[in-house]
């Protein structure tokens, strides 16, 4: 039996932070709009000819010092992405070749928001059946190439940015008490499309589109289906809510995050919410706000660590991991 272990995490985020009195400029909005609706106060912007794959890289680079690892120890490569550079090849296979990783395989994983979730499940579950050791999981977006400039519901909410974790397989079954991945909780329905997508795509309209969203009705569904995904994982592990040491949701408006972890029973004081200053970086969001809580002390070995995410799909899940 093998468990996934974290060994390390990075993050990167863009120099270039724009406000939103920078955006009250380019829309119809205020600062006091952004921050009362959704909690954000700025976000990261990628530069011109600054690629998902750059940020992934950064962010790799990042947890690869952190594990104290070179690129020769990583057999596989994930990164989850709604924003590739190119329709193919994938922006993980760029990022293997950026990070000089000549080993194992290398895709990208698409579920948007919860990209990041549904990639730590999926790592976990080829490390845990003998397809790989050691996996570079990232999650990175540059979401401000596919915003609508002119839409003010959408283009405050969104920025650029990149997260990543090495989990390595270690001998042991999962347990509560170890350290590794947990559990996981993966959902999808398709029905809700409509409600939270991009309107183009290569077999589609042969544009990239750009994303729309009934803000209200997401919303709405993000705080049942977030809650439903950790009550079922804690259920699976038997824990109380107030086991947990951090709650590290998807990081899309703070009143969501709020609500949800109300609803759950989970101390504000232990909750990580970067979405102030990040925004919502979608697929990043998750390892962007871990890196956070690992660089400033509060997330440290042997603490039990929750993540959750909902997004486009719509898809939602949680993972339940010992740092
Ligand atoms: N500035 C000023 N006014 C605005 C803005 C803006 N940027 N955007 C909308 N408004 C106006 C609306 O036009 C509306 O005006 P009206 O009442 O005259 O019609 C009013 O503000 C209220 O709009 P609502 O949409 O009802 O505002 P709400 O309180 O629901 O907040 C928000 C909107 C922030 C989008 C919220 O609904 C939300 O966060 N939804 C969830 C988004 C989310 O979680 N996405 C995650 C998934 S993302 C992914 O998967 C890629």
């Amino acid at each position: 039996m093998v468990r996934s272990v974290v060994l390390g995490c990075g993050a990167y985020l863009p120099a270039r932070v724009m406000t939103n009195h920078d955006l009250a400029r380019i829309v119809d909005t205020s600062d006091e709009w952004i921050l009362e609706r959704s909690g954000i106060s700025e976000r990261h912007i990628a530069a011109d000819g600054e690629l998902t794959s750059d940020l992934a890289a950064a962010a790799g680079r990042d947890a690869l010092a952190a594990a104290g690892l070179g690129p020769e120890a990583i057999d596989l490569v994930l990164v989850a992405t709604a924003t590739p550079d190119r329709t193919f090849p994938a922006t993980a296979a760029r990022v293997q070749a950026k990070l000089g990783i000549t080993g194992g395989a290398a895709f990208d994983l698409q579920a948007v928001c919860t990209g990041f979730v549904y990639t730590v499940a999926t790592a976990d579950g080829l490390l845990r059946s003998g397809v790989a050791r050691r996996a570079l999981v990232i999650g990175a977006e540059t979401f401000s190439r596919i915003l609508d400039w002119t839409d003010r519901t959408t283009c405050v909410l969104f920025g650029d940015g990149a997260g990543a974790i090495v989990l390595e397989a270690r001998p042991g079954e999962p347990a509560v008490g170890e350290r590794g991945v947990i559990a996981s909780y993966l959902r999808a329905d398709g029905r809700l499309e409509d409600l939270l997508y991009v309107d183009g795509g290569p077999s589609s309209t042969g544009q990239v589109g750009h994303l729309r969203m009934a803000g209200r009705e997401v919303f709405r569904h993000a705080v049942t289906n977030i809650s439903e995904a950790v009550e079922t994982v804690l259920r699976q592990t038997g824990l109380p809510a107030d086991a947990i040491d951090w709650f590290v949701p998807h990081q899309a408006n703070k009143r969501i995050i709020d609500a949800t972890a109300k609803r759950l029973g989970i101390a504000p004081e232990k909750v990580i919410t970067t979405v102030q200053v990040h925004g919502n970086t979608s697929a990043a969001s998750v390892p962007l706000a871990l890196a956070v809580g690992v660089a400033d002390g509060r997330i440290r070995p042997g603490h039990l660590v929750l993540l959750e995410a909902m997004g486009g799909g719509f898809t939602w899940g949680a993972t339940l991991l010992r740092w």
